[in-house]
């Protein structure tokens, strides 16, 4: 919720990798612990998700600076709508917030905003916010950020499915022309590489319906930090384990 203070810096920082070979294209984050980690402190769970917020920025900030070109956070899934109402209203209030306090900074950043998700279900003020901070962030270049919310993998696909058998259905496309790149260009993520890298936070090891035919190949890094606390040094921490992974997309090392 905290406008950053400071434009990006030009140069890598400190604590991250260099630009160049090694650093993931694509990087996908699971932003796991925000109710354990107000429990653990004696906070209402709408703190914890408050402090969530703020990391958002700082993994922002680390993946441009780090030379990351996509960021994909994942805020809210389709299975969080069964929450207890009063939590779904703090975090529908939170992006809210959100929105509206850091599409200034994006711009002068760089950032791109997009949304993937079904925004309807969030009501008529969050998706105008949302159009809003998507047209003005449109020309960012520096880093490409999308935000899931109210977004589930497999009803993601399954509206895939549907468009194309539409299609097949008007005799647009022929039943034994659909390929995976067809199914590709039918996601939220059509004009997005695969993520390289998911990172999740919180200890939890699973992908709870996040970007699953995406992270076909993605490596995966699961860390112990409560996501409130996650920061440049995480991020940093996360590439550098990619960077020692071997990626072999099947074929063998030789
Ligand atoms: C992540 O933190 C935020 C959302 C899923 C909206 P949680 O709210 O899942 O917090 P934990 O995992 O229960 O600690
Ligand atoms: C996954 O976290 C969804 C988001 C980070 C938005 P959850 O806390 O909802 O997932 P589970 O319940 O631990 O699988
Ligand atoms: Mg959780």
């Amino acid at each position: 919720m905290t406008p950053s203070a400071e434009p990006l810096s030009t140069a890598a920082s400190s604590t991250a990798p260099a630009n160049g070979a090694g650093v993931p294209r694509h990087v996908g984050i699971i932003m796991d612990g925000n109710r354990r980690w107000a429990q653990a402190r004696g906070l209402p769970r709408a703190l914890g998700h408050k402090a969530g917020a703020e990391a958002v920025r700082r993994a922002v900030t680390a993946a441009a600076e780090s030379g990351v070109e996509w960021l994909t956070i994942f805020a809210f899934s389709s299975e969080n709508w069964r929450r207890p109402a009063e939590e779904v209203r703090d975090l529908t209030g939170l992006m809210r917030l959100y929105l509206r306090n850091e599409v200034g900074s994006f711009v002068r950043d760089g950032i791109r905003l997009r949304v993937m998700g079904d925004r309807e279900r969030f009501g008529p003020d969050i998706v105008s916010s949302i159009a809003d901070a998507e047209s003005r962030t449109a020309r960012g270049t520096r880093l490409n950020l999308t935000v899931a919310l109210s977004y589930g993998s497999r009803a993601e696909i399954a509206a895939a499915t549907r468009a194309i058998a539409r299609k097949a259905a008007m005799g647009e496309v022929d039943p034994a022309a659909i390929d995976e790149e067809m199914v590709a260009r039918h996601l939220f993520t059509a004009q997005m590489p695969d993520p390289d890298l998911i990172i999740r936070t919180s200890g939890e090891q699973r992908l709870s319906n996040f970007l699953l035919w995406q992270s076909a190949y993605a490596e995966f890094v699961f860390m112990d930090v409560l996501w409130p606390d996650f920061d440049a040094a995480h991020f940093a921490e996360a590439l550098g384990i990619f960077q020692g992974r071997e990626r072999r997309y099947g074929v063998s090392a030789g």
